[in-house]
């Protein structure tokens, strides 16, 4: 089998969302297209109930979600699509950024009611860090939203990025009528519960659509389209690729409207995996030798085993269930005997992967997150995964004094895995844990009791704004509870102010100390 024919198939994304943006209604809806579901409103059972298939752990079924980001795969026209799951809400971890780790491009939904919410930011942030093209969703037209161009404005000047819109709306909620497809050249007319229709532009002057064209609406919007095809930005898909440019598709996830044009120009212009970045240089995807890095661990996913499975993402050569690879980190060659691919909500066997697939593999308890795996006689490993910053901080302790040694060991692998990030007070040997998501405290309480048999208390530190120090000689006097000085597992100074204020305070008052924020490293 020709990798390069396989790798040119496979397009792998995220759909980054704020809460109640619709990512689930898309989702569903993208699903439908690749006939993986029947129905939609199957995919996830938060309001449901219908997404209990699945054995993960304990606490995952107790609160009735996905604890970590799933993964979906399925064939579309000539293409092998990889959907990563990005959780939100109470649900937020550190895994969410990550996953972005693993893909080839984001589809960022956002609410035209609302505009760019707090989460969308969030992960929008990690996107441009690493250069993935973002394609826009503006959802909910069948609702009174906010203006097309004013929502356009706020992404360019808010997230930064240069904005051009794939298709224009026809009015909105009661007055919606439908968009511009500018890209396809042509009207899409919106028709309530019934299906969308096409009418390409060159037929708009047909007298059957008197009606339409002579809309007030409709009118107006055409007014407003010269001006945005005069004053706008040029489409440029090598701006898109780099990520300086995002295609914005406007339309509705629930109708559903606009989403079969919105999915078929999305999948033509994805990208396709490309070279990633190693210690020895880039590697093509279409490198025979395979290659793969680990983003994601999941522990405990069956309770009855215990198992752990590592989530690893393909990133050349060819993968084939019982193949022996290296860990690049230990020299050593461990069999991946076991294998699943996710689908939705089972998990099946998958016996052989290429380039931009994931798949989980069973973890003998070898892998940490940023591993890489590889065959072949090269040794590198895969760029490291960046570390997110914390907002959330708490105090932890031991509940049982004597029971220290086996709190160390569980805190250490825990920290090494990644399922949060540890921190010492400065004077006081005191261990703080932070994390991006009030989950990852839930996982890591559960999982200190039922791996490690220790009971930890938390005791919060609230929400935080970390800043790293760029020296190791401070002034300790200037620092107090409002700005509290930690270090990292580096050794590394950093401080947690308060909030916004006292972060503000700080660097008016002490402009010589220079603050830098983990984004801004990464
Ligand atoms: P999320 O995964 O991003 O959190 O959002 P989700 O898809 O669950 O959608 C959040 C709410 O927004 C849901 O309503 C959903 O039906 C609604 N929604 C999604 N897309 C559209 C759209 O294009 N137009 C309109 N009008 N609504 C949309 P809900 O009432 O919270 O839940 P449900 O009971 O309808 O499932």
């Amino acid at each position: 089998m020709n990798i390069n024919h396989e790798v040119k198939k496979r397009k792998t994304f995220a759909i980054i969302s704020h809460p109640d943006a619709g990512k689930t209604t898309l989702t569903e809806k993208l699903l439908l297209f690749g006939n993986l579901i029947r129905s939609a409103g199957t995919v996830k059972g938060k309001k449901s109930g219908k997404f209990a298939t699945s054995d993960w752990m304990e606490i995952e079924k107790q609160r009735g979600i996905s604890v970590t980001s799933s993964v979906m795969n399925f064939p579309y026209k000539d293409y092998q699509v990889n959907i990563l799951d990005t959780p939100g809400h109470e649900d937020f971890s550190e895994d969410t950024y990550r996953t972005l780790t693993a893909v080839d491009s984001v589809v960022m939904i956002i609410d035209a009611t609302k505009g760019i919410e707090a989460q969308t930011l969030k992960l929008f942030k990690v996107c441009r860090m690493r250069g993935i093209p973002i394609f826009t969703f503006i959802n909910k037209l069948d609702r009174e939203g906010r203006e097309p161009l004013e929502l356009l404005e706020e992404i360019e000047q808010v997230l930064n990025i240069s904005t051009y819109p794939m298709n224009w709306p026809v009015g909105m909620g009661k007055r919606f009528l439908g968009i511009f497809d500018r890209y396809n050249k042509q009207f899409i007319q919106y028709n309530g519960n019934e299906e969308e229709t096409y009418i390409p532009y060159a037929d708009l002057d047909n007298s059957e659509h008197e009606d339409l064209v002579k809309n007030a609406t409709y009118q107006e919007t055409e007014d407003e389209l010269t001006l945005v095809d005069e004053a706008g930005d040029n489409f440029s898909l090598e701006n898109v690729l780099k990520g300086e440019q995002t295609p914005v598709f406007f339309g509705s996830a629930l109708a559903p409207f606009g989403v079969q044009s919105f999915f078929d120009t999305f999948i033509s212009m994805a990208p396709n995996p490309t070279p990633r970045k190693t210690t020895e240089g880039l590697v093509s995807p279409d490198n025979p030798d395979f290659s793969g890095f680990v983003f994601k661990i999941q522990a405990n996913m069956n309770p009855a085993h215990r198992d752990r499975i590592a989530f690893l993402r393909v990133c050349s050569g060819k993968f084939e269930r019982g193949m022996s690879v290296k860990l690049a980190r230990t020299d050593k060659t461990i069999k991946l005997s076991q294998s699943q691919q996710f689908v939705a909500s089972s998990r099946g066997t998958v016996e052989e992967a290429y380039a931009g697939d994931i798949i989980g593999i069973y973890d003998p308890n070898a892998y940490r997150i940023g591993d890489t795996l590889i065959d072949g006689k090269d040794n590198f490993e895969y760029d490291e995964l960046p570390q997110f910053p914390p907002e959330l901080f708490k105090k932890v302790s031991a509940k049982n004094v004597m029971k220290g040694k086996q709190f160390k060991k569980g805190l250490e692998q825990l920290v090494q895995e990644g399922a949060i990030q540890l921190f010492k007070g400065h004077r006081t040997e005191s261990y703080i844990i932070g994390a991006v998501g009030e989950l990852q405290y839930e996982v890591f309480e559960y999982r200190m009791k039922n791996e490690y048999n220790v009971e930890v208390s938390l005791e919060s530190v609230g929400e935080r704004i970390p800043r790293w120090l760029n020296t190791d000689q401070v002034d300790e006097s200037l620092f107090d509870d409002r700005n509290l000085l930690v270090k990292d597992r580096e050794g590394q100074f950093l401080v947690l102010f308060k909030n916004d204020f006292a972060l503000r305070w700080f660097v008016d008052k002490h402009p010589d100390i220079e603050l830098i924020d983990l984004f801004e490293v990464n």
